[in-house]
């Protein structure tokens, strides 16, 4: 957001800055460590199958309809739907997503982002030699039950987030995502090309790639749904945020199309790192949570040179990847504070900060076995309701009022006032008012289960 519009609003500085930023958004532990780890425990390629799916048919739709909201507000969510003419009670998705997203998302989001700065360090301390001799799982086990370790680093993750919102995200989200992305994709290429390579990795490929449909269960479908807008960065008004920094001129439907595809990709390609290794190494890919945390540094050990470095390098990477959607998260309840409460951008992400840390230690500590809702570890009480209601009921939304209140004015943002061309424009109609809130609502309605 070098440049501003005539109206003095800050803009992204470039087309290409722009679409490294959403997917910076986009991108993030949800790819590396989310993703995997629910192919493993759906069963592998049939969820991948319903991802790929659900993402192009209802998770790219819903990103169009959100720039473009964003785009023709040119204003934050809460504030967004009444900038565009809509009566109040649309708010509510702005409100919704405020809360589910700059407070609760943030609060689990950031537990995890702690994790990935310890074993940064302990790639190059004690962690491989344990996960040499096949101990990675209980080093795991024992960080997580730790409270005073696992609070430490969560703490230390949202700091270094509030650090960064503290000074703008403009120069400084643009210009680290131009870097760390390319960086990102190199590391997952090289992590591939070894985790193929191991003996026994076909068995891991086939798991990954050739689908088994009799796995597929309401929870399948709920999961992917609940992944695909979690990982899009959906339904908390994210996109509506970025896409109000957007010029005028720029095409949103490839701008969409480019961000989504690049979050799918990478994705893919960590579970392409993934599933081969767990397979060749004998291990269990249905483990839940942990699988890259405890998988990957045993991939590392085995490396004959250099695991030590790619360890490092790979949670770096992870956790840079981690920052950059935290900051699009806390950004989130900055601009709310700003906004609603006139706070100064440092108060607010003081008094925020701290609201979202306090909300967050539960979760750190859950994990280690308490403190539980309804029989539910905390951490994974709030994660489901974050993924598996808010985030559908988000865009659930987005798509009722796009598809059946606001219809014109969205035709009118995709396609630039009619000037350039969008030759999915009725598909997108399509998918928009009937495809993506029926399927929303009947997975929604079968598959949730506690
Ligand atoms: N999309 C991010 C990821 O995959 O890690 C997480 C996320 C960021 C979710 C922002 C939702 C959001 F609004």
């Amino acid at each position: 957001m070098s440049d501003s519009n005539a109206l003095g609003r800050e803009q992204w500085g470039s087309r290409l800055g722009f679409i490294l930023a959403a997917a910076g958004s986009a991108i993030g532990l949800g790819n590396i460590w989310r993703f995997p780890y629910l192919v493993g425990k759906n069963g592998g390629a049939a969820f991948v199958l319903i991802y790929l799916l659900i993402t192009v048919f209802i998770g790219l739709p819903v990103m169009m309809a959100e720039f473009a909201i964003g785009r023709a507000a040119q204003k934050s969510p809460v504030v967004a739907f009444k900038a565009i003419g809509a009566t109040p009670c649309w708010s509510v998705i702005g409100w919704m997503g405020t809360l589910a997203g700059g407070f609760l998302t943030l609060s689990f989001y950031n537990v995890v982002g702690g994790w990935t700065i310890k074993y940064m360090i302990e790639s190059l301390g004690g962690l491989l030699p344990l996960a040499a001799d096949g101990k990675s799982g209980d080093f795991f086990n024992a960080f997580v039950s730790n409270p005073y370790g696992v609070v430490f680093f969560q703490v230390t993750f949202m700091a270094l987030t509030m650090l960064v919102v503290l000074g703008g995200i403009g120069k400084g989200i643009e210009r680290a995502c131009k870097v760390v992305m390319p960086a990102l994709f190199v590391i997952l290429i090289i992590l591939i090309f070894r985790s193929l390579t191991l003996p026994g990795a076909e068995v891991g490929v086939s798991f990954y790639l050739k689908p088994d449909l009799s796995k597929l269960t309401g929870e399948t479908f709920l999961d992917a749904l609940g992944q695909s807008f979690f990982s899009l960065s959906l339904g908390l008004g994210i996109m509506i945020t970025y896409g109000s920094y957007l010029g005028k001129e720029e095409h949103l439907p490839s701008s969409a199309v480019w961000t989504a595809s690049l979050d799918t990709l990478i994705a893919l390609l960590a579970g392409l790192a993934i599933f081969p290794a767990v397979f060749a190494m004998g291990l269990e890919p249905g483990q839940g949570a942990g699988l890259s945390f405890v998988t990957l540094p045993a991939v590392f050990a085995k490396m004959p040179a250099g695991g030590k470095f790619f360890s490092f390098l790979f949670f770096l990477l992870l956790f840079f990847a981690a920052i950059t959607s935290s900051m699009s998260l806390m950004e989130v309840s900055t601009a709310f504070g700003i906004e609603k409460f006139k706070w100064e951008r440092k108060k607010a992400v003081c008094v925020m900060g701290t609201i979202i840390v306090l909300l967050g230690v539960p979760s750190a500590l859950s994990l280690g076995g308490a403190p539980t809702i309804a029989g539910k570890a905390f951490f994974d009480a709030v994660e489901y309701l974050c993924n598996n209601v808010f985030l559908p009921l988000g865009s659930f939304l987005a798509c009722l009022f796009v598809g059946w209140v606001w219809l014109p004015g969205a035709r009118e943002e995709l396609t630039n006032q009619g000037k350039l061309p969008f030759p999915w424009l009725n598909a997108w109609v399509w998918c928009i008012r009937v495809v993506a809130p029926a399927a929303i609502a009947y997975i929604f309605v079968t598959g949730l289960k506690w």
